[in-house]
């Protein structure tokens, strides 16, 4: 069987080394890889490759930095073409990016069968860019790889048939428990028992008001426990247009290795941020969450309350930390599989 993996995003590099590392356990396979190219910094993309052992793409198309409509449109002219040529029996891709999108779409316009991985989940939020990415790419494919009861639910209800669903663990806990024996401490300083932080969301970033509140309530923070921010390009970038500062106890570093980022997550105190990925990787290294967002895909982490949903609001982050700084939390275990979810993927596309 040939498969067709697509990624482009640095968490889909991180998802996706999980099923590259189940396929080089069979002789049944033959994955090619399409590095869209959205990510291209070298610690926003080569570094997960080497450090996670994923196989080189097999080709990088180099589109990014464009605008939604031009870089999907870029990617879904450039995916067909290797999809023609290469003729797969499946089309994997990832997730909720633009990169997910233009794939699936690529895929089904070619009749070639597609599956997705973290189907169903969703924000109802449709002003995120990424919402509208899972929605059309969910509707499109054959095969539905879905994480938690809530995304079959959310299928269920739009009419997704049942057939087309598949209840699994999530990619990103496999890769966590796998490499978690890795971890590495940053060549940066890092400080004694911080917060760990990211910041990257279009819906905070672009928004000045809304990025103002977050960095007005992080500086206050810190003012009580340090802050590690490795920082996205992108709000790096924002950040010097708006003229906004970070204060002294607020480490900012550049975006770190996943094996780094594992060792912050072990050692640090508490996780904010409003990355999908980072909410659910607090919880597996038993770490409360400030999410910095109106709604979470993953919702289970807030009914447990060990995540807590502040938006971009000064007051609510405070408070969020003050209530949450010294409090014992439970984490219930194995809301997302046994770390074996790669594989379920793997045979899963084998018997269809
Ligand atoms: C994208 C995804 C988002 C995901 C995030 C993961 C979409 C619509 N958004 O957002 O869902 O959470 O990736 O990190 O697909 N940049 C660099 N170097 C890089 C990558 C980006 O400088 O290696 C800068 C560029 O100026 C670029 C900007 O960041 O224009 C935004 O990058 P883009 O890939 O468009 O969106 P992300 O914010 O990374
Ligand atoms: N990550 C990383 N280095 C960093 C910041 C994040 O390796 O400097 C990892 C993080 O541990 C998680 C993934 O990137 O596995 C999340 O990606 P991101 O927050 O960019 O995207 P999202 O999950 O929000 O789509």
């Amino acid at each position: 069987m040939k498969i067709v993996s697509i990624i482009g995003a640095r968490p889909q590099f991180i998802k996706a080394s999980a099923f590259s590392r189940a396929v080089s356990e069979t002789n049944d396979v033959e994955e090619f890889i399409i590095h869209t190219g959205q990510h291209f910094d070298s610690n926003m993309s080569d570094v997960f490759f080497e450090q996670m052992g994923i196989p080189k793409p097999d080709i990088n198309l180099e589109i990014h930095s464009l605008q939604h409509g031009a870089m999907t449109g870029r990617m879904l002219e450039k995916i067909e073409a290797v999809l023609l040529r290469e003729k797969p029996d499946w089309v994997l891709v990832y997730g909720d990016t633009n990169s997910t999108l233009a794939g699936a779409l690529a895929a089904v316009k070619q009749h070639i069968k597609l599956a997705h991985v973290e189907a169903g989940l969703r924000s109802f939020n449709t002003a995120m860019p990424e919402e509208i990415n899972r929605i059309l790419t969910d509707r499109i494919s054959d095969c539905l790889f879905c994480p938690t009861d809530t995304a079959i639910e959310n299928l269920t209800q739009e009419n997704i048939p049942n057939n087309k669903l598949i209840r699994t663990g999530d990619v990103m806990y496999d890769s966590a428990f796998y490499f978690k024996q890795f971890a590495k401490k940053p060549k940066d300083s890092i400080p004694e028992n911080f917060i760990l932080a990211t910041l990257h969301r279009a819906e905070n970033t672009d928004n000045k008001m809304r990025l103002e509140s977050i960095v007005s309530a992080m500086n206050q923070i810190a003012n009580r426990m340090p802050i590690v921010l490795p920082l996205h390009p992108r709000t790096a970038k924002i950040m010097a247009d708006y003229n906004l500062k970070f204060s002294k106890n607020i480490h900012t570093i550049l975006p770190v290795g996943y094996l780094q980022m594992l060792w912050l997550l072990d050692t640090c105190h508490l996780v904010m941020t409003d990355s999908g990925g980072l909410q659910k990787e607090a919880y597996f290294f038993n770490k409360f969450c400030i999410t910095l967002r109106e709604e979470t895909e993953w919702i289970e982490l807030v009914e447990n309350k060990i995540n807590i949903l502040c938006g971009a609001n000064e007051r609510k982050i405070i408070s969020a930390f003050s209530d949450n700084i010294n409090h014992k939390h439970i984490f219930p275990a194995h809301l997302y599989g046994e770390g074996n979810t790669a594989n379920q993927i793997l045979n899963e596309l084998l018997k269809r």
